[in-house]
């Protein structure tokens, strides 16, 4: 929500006073020899910001680096990740996302987190520090991953970046989206238009046109693809980001938004 508050308010020449980063969620406080870090989506920069202080205290870490991420073209940090990975055995790299992007081969994992390829990643976890970042669902899956394997959960250590989830039980989910159903896009701002495939964001869909649309944590929760919908269906399923008087003024959140049919946004 700070993302969006400022991309809504800040204007240039504004001062603001800023404290530097702190909190606990760090390796530094629970020294291990072997560590598995987990995350999804914008999750991922803790993990990349303890990674790279052990990498550039040159000691021989040994950890086992998961993310988790809706298509390879959405991982956050992914050149930086590879680029010290490839210097040395003890970081290894794991990249697991929902889908993958049309005519780009993908050989990594593919689906959601669960046990089976938390077991295949690092078949070693009962021996590794585990510190887990991303939104509240996905934190809930790693947790019973765990915790169903026996895990010791005195040792896993998560950092949440949104606020607790709201009661959503009374949001309907009864749209089964279609690969097969296109939709088309029409970006209004931009001048472009899209086909795509109804399984595909708005926030895919913008890329792919060239239509500007921030971005943060891909997953619903900070707000910072907010954007309006000027005419059109979309099926939106988010995790806190938008507040029901945004979406009655026509706002959407294009990270979790499809397409139903032809569609307008204001990009
Ligand atoms: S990018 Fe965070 S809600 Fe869409």
């Amino acid at each position: 929500m700070g993302t969006r508050w400022m991309l809504d308010n800040l204007r240039p020449g504004m001062r603001l006073n800023a404290t530097g980063p702190s909190g606990t969620f760090s390796y530094v406080n629970v020294p291990a020899r072997k560590y598995l870090f987990i995350s999804a989506g914008s999750g991922i920069t803790p993990m990349m910001s303890m990674t790279t202080q052990l990498y550039d205290e040159g000691r021989d870490p040994d950890i086992v680096f998961v993310n988790c991420a809706k298509r390879p073209s959405e991982i956050v940090f992914r050149d930086r990740m590879e680029h010290m990975a490839s210097r040395t055995t003890g970081i290894e790299l794991t990249w697991v996302v929902e889908r993958t992007d049309r005519y780009h081969p993908w050989t990594g994992f593919r689906g959601m987190m669960n046990q089976l390829i938390l077991g295949l990643v690092a078949p070693d976890y009962l021996e590794r520090e585990v510190f887990c970042c991303g939104p509240e669902p996905f934190m809930q899956a790693v947790r019973e991953a765990l915790y169903g394997l026996g895990y010791d959960m005195d040792r896993y250590h998560q950092e949440s970046f949104q606020a607790p989830l709201p009661d959503r039980s009374d949001v309907p989910d009864d749209v089964t989206l279609d690969d097969a159903e296109m939709a088309e896009v029409e970006f209004a701002v931009t001048g472009t238009t899209v086909k795509i495939a109804q399984t595909e964001t708005l926030l895919s869909a913008a890329r792919d046109a060239g239509a500007l649309i921030p971005s943060g944590c891909t997953f619903g929760v900070c707000g910072t693809c907010k954007v309006k919908k000027t005419a059109g269906e979309v099926h939106m399923v988010h995790n806190g980001g938008i507040t029901d008087e945004d979406t009655e003024a026509g706002y959407i959140l294009a990270c979790c938004s499809n397409p139903i049919g032809k569609v307008t946004i204001e990009a």
